[in-house]
Parts: structure tokens; sequence; C-alpha cells
């Protein structure tokens, strides 16, 4: 296995690692140091990746899981379609921007992994920014200051309109008492397996900081978010043939720019793990 690092803080190609094959523990092992250490990984070259080998590779972490949605609706599919066209575009808001999957739930994924099957001829990247980094840019005054603060998480004023468009008027009721007030979650998380401190807001989902007068609120929050938007912390990529991209939950947020209208895009995508971001405050 190689490991070649594409950008500053986060970002690595993955060569010599056939995901058709068996992954024994110490490839496993390997894997996953890779990941701690470079927060996104793309195994290139894989050739006719199927839904069985994504799956193969998401189980190097956890068990996959469905989308807590998908669940709650009584499905056990873990694996879910991105599809975007002309005809059906980005939600708005949504994916588009910088976001934790889930995060408007009590426990995130640790990886998610994702590989192109129809690949736009313009646009249509995945880019990750870097949540460790992002804390690291603050002063230090202001990261004293956070650590022990939470903001609150949910899916925005559109969950509700969205849902019903996709499953109708009495899922979605069902889906918005369940999941429609959202959760509050600690500003400064500890990563589960490298104890490192990461900044734990983004911009799909952070709506506001406890504890503070809306307008502090905002401006604190913006101020927090646009740490992520710094490029020399990013890492975008434009998808390839036999591309199969995995990331770190917890060090990192991602987005789709919608950027590749009228022309299709379909990705695959399955989630692993299923954690609670934790306070640095609170023993892990
Ligand atoms: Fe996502």
């Amino acid at each position: 296995m190689a490991v070649a690092p594409a950008a500053s803080t986060i970002g690595a190609e993955v060569s010599g690692v056939d995901l058709h094959g068996d992954i024994d523990d110490e490839l496993a092992a390997e894997i996953r140091a890779a990941l701690d250490e470079h927060g996104v990984l793309v195994f290139v070259g894989q050739d006719a990746v199927d839904d069985e080998a994504q799956k193969r590779i998401a189980s190097v972490w956890a068990a996959p899981r469905p989308h807590p949605i998908v669940e709650f609706l009584g499905s056990d599919e873990v694996i879910g379609v991105v599809y975007n066209d002309a005809d059906h575009p980005p939600a708005e808001g949504g994916d588009s921007k910088f976001h934790t999957d889930y995060s408007f739930n009590p426990e995130i994924p640790d990886v998610a992994v994702l590989r192109p099957v129809v690949i736009p001829p313009v646009g249509g990247a995945t880019v990750w920014s870097d949540a460790r980094a992002a804390l690291a840019a603050l002063d230090d005054d202001l990261v004293d200051e956070l650590r022990g603060r939470v903001a609150h998480h949910d899916m925005g004023p559109r969950f509700g309109v969205e849902m019903e468009a996709r499953f109708g008027a009495e899922l979605a009721a069902r889906i918005e008492a369940r999941f429609g007030a959202g959760y509050r979650h600690p500003i400064v998380a500890v990563h589960p397996r490298t104890g490192d401190e990461l900044l734990f807001v983004n911009a799909g989902f952070t709506r506001y900081v406890l504890g503070l007068p809306r307008a502090r609120s905002d401006a604190l929050l913006s101020r927090l978010l646009e740490a992520f938007a710094d490029p020399a912390i990013s890492f975008s990529r434009r998808w390839r043939p036999g591309d199969v991209a995995v990331w770190d939950e917890h060090r990192t947020v991602h987005r789709g720019p919608n950027d590749f209208a009228p022309h299709a895009r379909k990705l695959h995508r399955c989630t692993a793990g299923s954690r609670r971001p934790t306070a640095s405050t609170e023993t892990a």
C-alpha cells in the first residue's frame, strides 16, 4: 500500500490496495492509521468496484449502517444513492455547504465511503476541510472560551418540505417528530481515536451557540465557519473512474459544490459506525 499526501493538511491518494480482495487485520490497521493521519483517503485505480466492495472497505472501521432516517423508516439498506441532474438539482443549501453527516442527530458516523457511478463532464468534485486545522487556526483565548460551549444542530427550515416531497405528508410528519428538534453538540470535540481536539460546527446543520444573545451567537458562528473556508486546510477531489473515497466524519467536514448543471452526477455512499461527539472537558 502506498499513501501519497494530496494537499497541505488533509487528503491522500492510496494505491496498491485492491478493494475486491481480502483486507486482512494487518492491512486494515495500516489503512486505519493512514486515515487517522490524513482524514480523507482516495483509493485510486479500483476497477469495477461494486456496493459489496464499498461495504467491505467501510467495515475496516465499523459495521455499515443506514442513514438514520432510512433506518427510522424500517429499512436496513446501507448504500445510499446521491443523484442530481438538470431535473433533480441538489437540495438548496444542503450538501453544497460544508457539513458533518447526520450532525442533527445525537450520533454521527465514524466514516463515510463514497464512489462515483456517473461522473459529470464538468465540476462535481467533493471538497473536504480539516476540523483539527480549523480549530488550530483560532486564537488560544477563543479556543479556551469555546471549550465547554455547546451549539444547536438541526436540519433547518427546508427539512420538512424536502421530506414531504420525498416521502409524502404522513411519513414526513413522523420524520419531523423524530428528527425535527435537532441536537446539541460540544463546539470543541475530541477525536475518538487520536484524542485530537476538533472544531465541531458546520454550515449545513449548526444553527446557534447556546447561552449567547442571538447577535453574538451569529457573529461567533460565522467566525468559526469561516475557519473551514480556508483553502490551505482543504482538499478537493474531482472524481475519476476507479476512485473510492473514505473520510473521517469527526476530523473533517465535506461538501459537494453545485457546479455541474445541467449534467448528471451519481454517487453511491455508505457510512459506518455511530458515535456521539465528545467534549474536550468530558472523560471519553
Ligand atoms: Fe454528506
